[in-house]
């Protein structure tokens, strides 16, 4: 896992874009997994600067989103479609037919999460997943709990999620109390998977995603396992690691290989 700690969010929000780009223009077809929340929206910004700079060119990449609240239409304003449409989408040259945001208003959720599964598979799997981590560790919304190997299913959100997402909402009562979400099995199958995480309020489901053991109640510490994870933070997501030292260090002495 390679940990990179930046001074602030502009700084970890410039370092992930310039991540995805690169990949960009190593693969124009690139499969970008995304994900919603506070957190990403600094580097979907640069990106749509790096695209209006002429430096990166969306018309192949396909793009496929972790998670949307079950019960939520398309067209709702906090409905994560309608997010990614507002914070990157719509400031890109993508293609709408390679955009895949799971539906929350589906009659089968089964039929559709395995439908969702085999969609990822056709392109040959996502190359470069996009993460936040939730307060209580998740990833997508893999609340605590959640099994290591899971796959894309409906499931429900812990009360500090909704608590979390409130914000978004006039009232905490509007907040559905369900998802559909890659699983982290799926998740782990992406070539690259990039997380994102800034403040202090995430520092300590940081630690244990870097440092802790490795448990289904802090999901997101299952990268350990991951062939290649990036994690991208600022100094307040930081602050609780106990090996801040070694893995600046490490980053400004990577080898030349
Ligand atoms: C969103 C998602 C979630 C968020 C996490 C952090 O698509 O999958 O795991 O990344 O809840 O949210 P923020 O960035 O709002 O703190």
């Amino acid at each position: 896992m390679q940990v990179i700690i930046k001074e602030n969010y502009e700084e970890m929000s410039k370092e992930a874009a310039k991540i995805i780009k690169d990949e960009i223009l190593h693969k124009p077809n690139l499969v970008l997994g995304l994900a919603t929340g506070s957190t990403p929206i600094g580097t979907y910004k640069e990106l749509i600067r790096m695209y209006e700079a002429g430096e990166v060119d969306f018309s192949k990449v396909v793009t496929f989103n972790l998670d949307e609240y079950v019960g939520l239409p398309s067209t709702h304003n906090q409905s994560y479609f309608y997010f990614m449409q507002e914070k990157l989408f719509k400031g890109i040259n993508i293609n709408p037919e390679n955009i895949h945001v799971p539906s929350g208003i589906v009659k089968d959720f089964n039929a559709y999460c395995q439908w969702y599964e085999d969609e990822i598979d056709k392109v040959g799997g996502v190359d470069v997943q996009v993460l936040g981590i939730g307060g209580d560790g998740h990833i997508g919304f893999n609340e605590p709990g959640t099994s290591l190997v899971s796959r894309t299913q409906v499931v429900t959100l812990t009360e500090e999620t909704i608590e979390d997402n409130s914000r978004f909402f006039e009232k905490k009562e509007d907040v559905p109390r369900f998802a559909i979400t890659m699983g982290v099995g799926t998740i782990m199958e992406a070539k690259h998977c990039l997380l994102v995480a800034n403040g202090e309020k995430k520092a300590d489901p940081v630690s244990v995603l870097i440092e802790g053991p490795i448990t289904s109640q802090v999901t997101a510490s299952v990268l350990q396992m991951h062939p290649k994870a990036t994690v991208i933070l600022d100094e307040a997501a930081a602050s609780k690691l106990n090996r801040i030292d070694y893995y600046k260090w490490a980053y400004e002495n990577q080898p030349e290989i």
